[in-house]
């Protein structure tokens, strides 16, 4: 006879939202009594892949088509040349791809990834899952619908199943870890923030605890806009970066979302603990051990996101009071996705807001499940807005503090940029656990061609790491084009600018939105100055630069610049689309934008 089959679940994610599901599709194989274990891509060795019998791919696609960061090792060793081609054929898997049909390449990574397993030989138990993000019913539409399928032919694939009576789906399962409080232990929270002494460089897995030189606000204090200019200092580190890169944060929870939690949970904030893993999936490397409950609680439970659906799934296994009982089996339904959006996302309720909800189910929870039932924080990018070569040992950042408001009495607060603004480097040391990524902003390293960049508000940032790169080096063709509201409120590194101009290393255009009756945005300044920008993409070859966070300015810029080439050089409109078309294949036409 067949024995029980064990499943591999493996993700690549970028947000959380594959990793999300991927411990779903663990806890619903929990519920088979299958074993099973689930981990990133990158956290698991591919040659193993070769003895597996049955695994499920889950992997999201970030914008340009791109796997997410846990899984570039893995796709650049599955597609290597050299492995054979029947190599994978003991394996039965499956591939669920998670992705947004707004953008281009829509679940290119899942895609790609069936295609390849099916050439190693492996066999596919059903069709790719193309879950997307813009079905009416949200991604759980294709999702839920896939998983039945997978676990109908699971079942029927190995005889071993048959009569596998499945727990129910409100029955508690075993935590993945358990806490092991400790009366007498030395904390060793702090020892994140040790200088690692190896010469590695900073990554992900081993941050460097930068120390924080200065926090300013750079807006004016009559301005409804708090934005912030930090310099980190980041000697010894290490870290090398050009401009356009990014760096990449861990932030934290804000200190009273830490006590109510703590209060909601009646948990010791001092109390010390050590994490024990009840199965075969590992302790997570960030958590210092011993670890005190505040710092668990302020810098990786994410208790001030908007919970998914599988929080109150898990939730509801808790819950004993029968009203909050029904309203969570509710919210964790299909048909309750509705009635969920409206509670939870539209008005960007807090997993921390919910529990202060559900206040009979939050008094049955047991600290042990903490884990599964709050994904760990995710690490926030920022374009870095200054250069070694200008600042040597340092790394400048321009955050705009997200707030707004819904239906929700507390305005909501952006995580990363509130916790950076709170940050106060005259009040004691503050160190910030960082490291640097590759951008997808790339600048000619000759001297010709020149650049022209569009970089309203914070778009600015990863430009002002260009210009002072690019200076540093002699280059002197620069043309910036910079659009805020107010020339006397919003108009960040000002006086840097003047100084650039004076001396001949910048021309810059400015287009103040609301310092008169007519709005004015970068997009007219580049029409009013077709001339001159025809004759440096036309004539010398310049690269074009968008970067920013308004939502229809990179469409607005580029119908101008489209304009411009058929004003100038007289081309059709076809004609100057294909133009632009090419510059963007050939990197002389390059965009970043984030919302
Ligand atoms: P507004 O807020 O007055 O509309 C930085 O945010 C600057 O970008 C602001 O001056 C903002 O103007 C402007 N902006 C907003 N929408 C834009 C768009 N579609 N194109 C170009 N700039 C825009």
């Amino acid at each position: 006879m067949m024995s029980q089959p064990s499943l591999l679940v493996l993700y690549g994610s970028q947000t959380g939202t594959a990793q999300d599901t991927a411990q779903r599709i663990g806890r619903q194989a929990q519920r088979r009594h299958l074993q099973v274990q689930v981990l990133p891509l990158d956290h698991y060795n591919v040659a193993s892949l070769i003895s597996e019998s049955l695994v499920v791919f889950v992997s999201s696609t970030t914008g340009q088509g791109d796997p997410p960061d846990n899984m570039k090792n893995f796709w650049k060793f599955v597609f290597r040349k050299s492995l054979p081609a029947g190599s994978l054929r003991n394996l039965d898997c499956a591939v669920l791809g998670l992705g947004d049909s707004s953008y281009p390449k829509f679940n290119f990574v899942a895609k790609k990834l069936h295609k390849r397993l099916l050439q190693l030989g492996a066999g596919m138990l059903l069709p790719v899952g193309l879950a997307d993000d813009q079905h009416d019913l949200g991604a759980d539409a294709v999702i839920d619908p896939w998983l039945k399928a997978f676990w109908e032919k699971v079942f029927s694939l190995y005889p071993s199943m048959a009569g596998v009576i499945p727990l129910r789906e409100d029955e508690p399962l075993p935590p993945t870890y358990t806490f092991h409080f400790l009366d007498d232990a030395t904390d060793k929270t702090e020892d994140r923030l040790r200088i690692p002494t190896e010469q590695s460089v900073p990554s992900q897995s081993r941050p460097f605890p930068a120390r924080l030189v200065s926090n300013c606000r750079v807006t004016d204090s009559s301005h409804f806009q708090d934005v912030r200019h930090l310099e980190f200092d980041i000697s010894g580190s290490n870290i090398q970066f050009s401009a356009g890169d990014v760096v990449m944060m861990h932030p934290c929870n804000a200190a009273e979302d830490v006590e109510q939690f703590c209060d909601l949970l009646r948990l010791d904030p001092g109390a010390t603990f050590s994490l024990r893993a009840t199965g075969s999936t590992a302790v997570p490397a960030r958590l210092p051990q011993p670890c005190t409950v505040r710092h668990l609680v302020e810098s990786y439970l994410d208790v001030a996101a908007v919970p998914r659906r599988s929080f109150f799934e898990l939730l509801s296994t808790f819950a004993t009071n029968d009203l909050e009982k029904e309203k969570l089996l509710e919210f964790s339904s299909a048909a309750g996705q509705d009635e969920l959006h409206a509670y939870c996302n539209r008005p960007r309720r807090s997993a921390l807001e919910v529990l202060a909800d559900f206040p009979h189910t939050t008094a049955e929870l047991k600290v042990d499940h903490l884990l599964d039932l709050f994904p760990e924080i995710q690490p926030r990018s920022f374009s870095i807005a200054s250069s070694l070569k200008a600042h040597p040992d340092r790394l400048q950042v321009l955050v705009a503090v997200v707030r707004y408001k819904t239906k929700m009495y507390k305005p909501r607060r952006g995580l990363c940029s509130s916790w950076l603004a709170s940050l106060d480097p005259d009040q004691g040391e503050v160190f910030v656990p960082l490291w640097v990524k590759k951008g997808s902003l790339k600048f000619p390293r000759e001297k010709d061609p020149p650049v022209i960049m569009v970089g309203p508000g914070t778009g600015l940032a990863p430009f002002r790491s260009a210009i002072q790169e690019r200076i540093a080096e002699g280059k002197h063709d620069n043309v910036l084009f910079f659009g805020c509201r107010s020339e006397s409120k919003d108009f960040f590194y000002r006086s840097e600018w003047e100084e650039k101009k004076e001396a001949g290393h910048l021309t810059l255009f400015t287009a103040f939105s609301r310092d008169q009756e007519e709005k004015v945005y970068v997009q007219q300044r580049v029409r009013e100055n077709a001339e001159l920008l025809w004759d440096l993409i036309a004539n010398r070859r310049a690269c074009f630069y968008i970067a920013g966070n308004a939502k229809e300015m990179p469409t607005g810029v580029c119908d101008a610049l489209k304009e411009v080439f058929q004003q100038q050089g007289g081309l059709s409109p076809e004609e100057a689309e294909q133009m632009l078309d090419t510059m963007e294949r050939t990197g002389r036409f390059q965009s970043e934008t984030w919302s």
